[in-house]
């Protein structure tokens, strides 16, 4: 089994759709430019769901009009992937790919829950209705050589319902497999995964899919981000989410006083691989830079914000 590890910079979308301020475009380009010479293996670049329901990530396709020479020119190969809810989220981003003239974007990725309440609150659908709003996609996806991710939200629990049956997260993955996405990203969208429920989650889902096709998105409320990943290194996972600077969080998964979680910080996750023995393909020096200029972006927006 392979001892390198798959890094996705989730900052620029699950990052910045939890801040109150709205970053411009500008600096986010400037971060997505700073994640690619850090050297992460996929940056998700920004979201095509609706600006009414994610106001903070209206611009995704003067972002990527931004971007294109970043990808263009990046040294290693680089992955963009951007989040897709429906049919209609799908035609901007293949608008995005037709008029950059090649891949700019590489990867969709659709997402649903294993909670019927959150599924409700983030997407107006139940969860059988986001699989049904998935089909259109991931047909157009393959038509166009784009890979498919599957997000599964509250793989470890609901901010609504509590606790997550682990084997609801298997049949959901079956399900989602059956339907074409290439890979399925387990989100623990509050944040309270242990390494104990991350086993048992993880066992009941590698009973239905092979550990190469599983991605972790771990967000860090308890500090014990860390301990889980090397749960799942151990399990066979080799693909893992995290954010520069630890931004992160999606605002339906707030609830009264309580804001949602960011996620681990890709330098978390960094130590947490290093200390398993195992590689990445990260500059440390350079996320270090990423890292601070995230803080700094998204710190000069809230200024802005508090000063106008
Ligand atoms: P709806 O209100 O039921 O949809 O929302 P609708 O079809 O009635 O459309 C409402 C309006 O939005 C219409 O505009 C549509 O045209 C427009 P109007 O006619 O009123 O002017 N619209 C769109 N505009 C642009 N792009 C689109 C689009 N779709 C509709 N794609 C919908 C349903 C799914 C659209 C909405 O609920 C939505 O966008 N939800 C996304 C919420 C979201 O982004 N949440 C955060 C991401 S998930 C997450 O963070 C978890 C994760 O990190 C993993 C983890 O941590 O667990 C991935
Ligand atoms: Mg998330």
């Amino acid at each position: 089994m392979t001892d390198r590890v798959r890094i996705t910079d989730v900052a620029p979308r699950d990052g910045l759709q939890n801040e109150a301020a709205l970053v411009p475009t500008d600096d986010k380009a400037r971060l997505i430019e700073a994640l690619c010479l850090a050297g992460v293996d996929e940056i998700e670049v920004t979201s095509f769901v609706s600006p009414k329901w994610i106001p903070q990530l209206g611009d995704a396709a003067e972002l990527l009009e931004r971007v294109v020479d970043c990808k263009a020119n990046a040294l290693s190969p680089m992955c963009f992937s951007a989040l897709v809810p429906n049919a209609k989220g799908m035609d901007r981003l293949i608008d995005v790919n037709e008029r950059a003239g090649f891949m700019l974007i590489d990867k969709v990725s659709v997402f649903t829950a294993a909670s019927e309440t959150f599924s409700q609150k983030n997407t107006n659908a139940s969860i059988a209705e986001t699989l049904e709003r998935f089909v259109p996609v991931i047909e157009a996806a393959k038509s166009h050589a784009l890979a498919v991710r599957g997000y599964i939200s509250c793989a470890i629990a609901c901010p609504f319902e509590g606790a997550i049956e682990p084997a609801a997260v298997a049949r959901l993955s079956q399900q989602l497999l059956d339907l074409g996405v290439n890979e399925i990203d387990l989100g623990d969208t509050i944040g309270d995964a242990t390494p104990d429920s991350t086993r048992a989650m993880l066992q009941a889902v590698l009973e239905a899919v092979d550990a190469s096709r599983l991605v972790l998105h771990l967000h860090d409320t308890h500090g014990k981000a860390a301990s889980c990943v090397r749960t799942a290194l151990d399990m066979g996972l080799r693909s893992f989410d995290s954010s520069a600077g630890g931004l992160g969080g999606c605002p339906y998964a707030s609830t009264p006083g309580k804001r949602a979680p960011g996620n681990i910080s890709t330098a978390a996750l960094l130590e947490a691989i290093d200390a398993a023995g195992m590689t990445t393909g990260i500059d440390r020096e350079k996320l270090s830079e990423a890292s601070r200029l995230a803080a700094d972006i998204v710190s000069a927006a809230s200024k802005r914000e508090a000063a106008s």
